[in-house]
């Protein structure tokens, strides 16, 4: 068990934790979400003492670590941390990076730390990959591998800090499949992440951080679904929907197709449904509408419902009537008509933004 007690961490320039409190339970598997800034990373890296609490205290099984004197190696040694960056060292075989620490700091045998890291190659489905060097390895292996070498300190908590954030699309759901496996197993995890669905499966906590601290604590039915408190909700909202507004022809189109590949991660959209997602706002954002519209500005709202496993993106704009339909880019309107399974366009004179166009897009 671990108690967190009025824990604080001030920098010179910021105080992320100012009064932080929290017990969390063995075998408790917590995801932290939060805006960037709110000291998510903060919180779990001051909870295995990388960096040192200004204030407060944390008790590991009722002993305080933060206690003058206390000797950290017992506490660091049951606490693992998994890195966004996978901080392999790449100099070393995969299996050299897994044998390192449990033969310097546990003291295990050479056969004993390669039996384990043998074994647990074969666990995050790498087995036959020993003797290849971290730069040899995707992204997603290298994550598997990062956990592997956490695991093989056999520690009883593990903290990953966003640990597909770093990730190409494709390879984030490997790396979710070993973490899911791995909360299966009854061992206490804190996890830093944005992914609701994953969440979901996999934590049995939410903890929102703002102001300063834990600001709502709940399960992910009670944070996701049914929020209780207002910046809880405002986050919740952006995480589920997600807008944008263009207003000019230098847009950065490049830029927003990226927040819509994370916004498809966070909601576990397929692969397929997202690039049908991006190519109907290609096509009819920035083939069809900015040429004509110019400097007006067009209301993008994309909002995904999981139940119905349908994207539905509306894109609204002031001016004339305009309907994309009776445009002259014809092959704009082709190819977005064949990508989504419904397409409407309506005008409504009263309202602030006229113009609507409306396109859902299904499994
Ligand atoms: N080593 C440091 N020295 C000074 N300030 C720091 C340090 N680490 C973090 N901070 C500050 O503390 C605040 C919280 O940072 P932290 O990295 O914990 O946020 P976060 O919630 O993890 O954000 P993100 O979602 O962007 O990862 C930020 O204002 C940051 O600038
Ligand atoms: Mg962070």
């Amino acid at each position: 068990m671990i108690e967190l007690k009025h824990l604080k961490k001030q920098y010179e320039n910021a105080t992320p934790l100012q009064d932080v409190n929290a017990v969390i339970n063995d075998g408790d598997v917590i995801s932290i979400i939060g805006p960037s800034g709110t000291g998510k990373s903060t919180l779990i890296r001051c909870i295995n003492m990388l960096e040192r609490p200004t204030g407060g205290q944390i008790f590991l099984d009722g002993v305080d670590i933060t206690a003058p004197g206390y000797d950290l190696t017992k506490a660091r040694r049951r606490m693992g941390m998994v890195f966004q960056s996978f901080n392999l060292f790449g100099h070393l075989t995969v299996i050299e990076n897994l044998m390192l620490a449990p033969m310097d700091i546990l003291k295990k045998s050479r056969q004993e730390a390669y039996d384990t890291g043998i074994a647990l190659l074969r666990r995050v489905g790498l087995a036959g990959r020993e003797f290849q060097y971290p730069e040899q390895l995707s992204g997603g292996q290298k994550q598997r591998v990062a956990i592997a070498r956490t695991l093989a300190m056999d520690p009883d908590v593990i903290l990953l800090d966003e640990p597909t954030s770093a990730l190409d699309p494709a390879m984030v759901g490997e790396v979710q499949a070993v973490i899911r496996d791995l909360a299966k197993t009854g061992k206490t995890m804190l996890i830093v992440t944005h992914e609701m669905n994953f969440a979901r499966a996999v934590c049995s906590r939410v903890f929102y951080m703002d102001q300063g601290g834990i600001y709502e604590d709940g399960t992910p039915e009670q944070i996701f679904d049914h929020p209780q408190k207002e910046l809880t909700r405002r986050f919740i909202r952006k995480l589920k929907v997600l807008e944008f507004v263009i207003d000019s022809r230098d847009y950065d189109f490049i830029g927003a197709g990226a927040e819509i590949d994370r916004y498809c991660i966070q909601n576990d959209i397929a692969p397929r449904v997202k690039y049908r997602i991006r190519l109907a706002f290609e096509e009819l954002v920035q083939q069809m509408l900015v040429p004509v519209l110019g400097q007006a500005p067009i209301h993008v709202i994309l909002e995904y419902a999981p139940a119905e496993e349908q994207a539905v993106m509306t894109v609204s704009y002031g001016g004339e009537r305009f309907d994309p339909a009776q445009g002259d880019n014809e092959l704009s309107y082709m190819v977005l008509k064949k990508s989504v399974e419904e397409l409407s366009y309506s005008y409504d004179p009263a309202g602030e933004a006229p113009n609507a166009v409306r396109v859902l897009i299904r499994e």
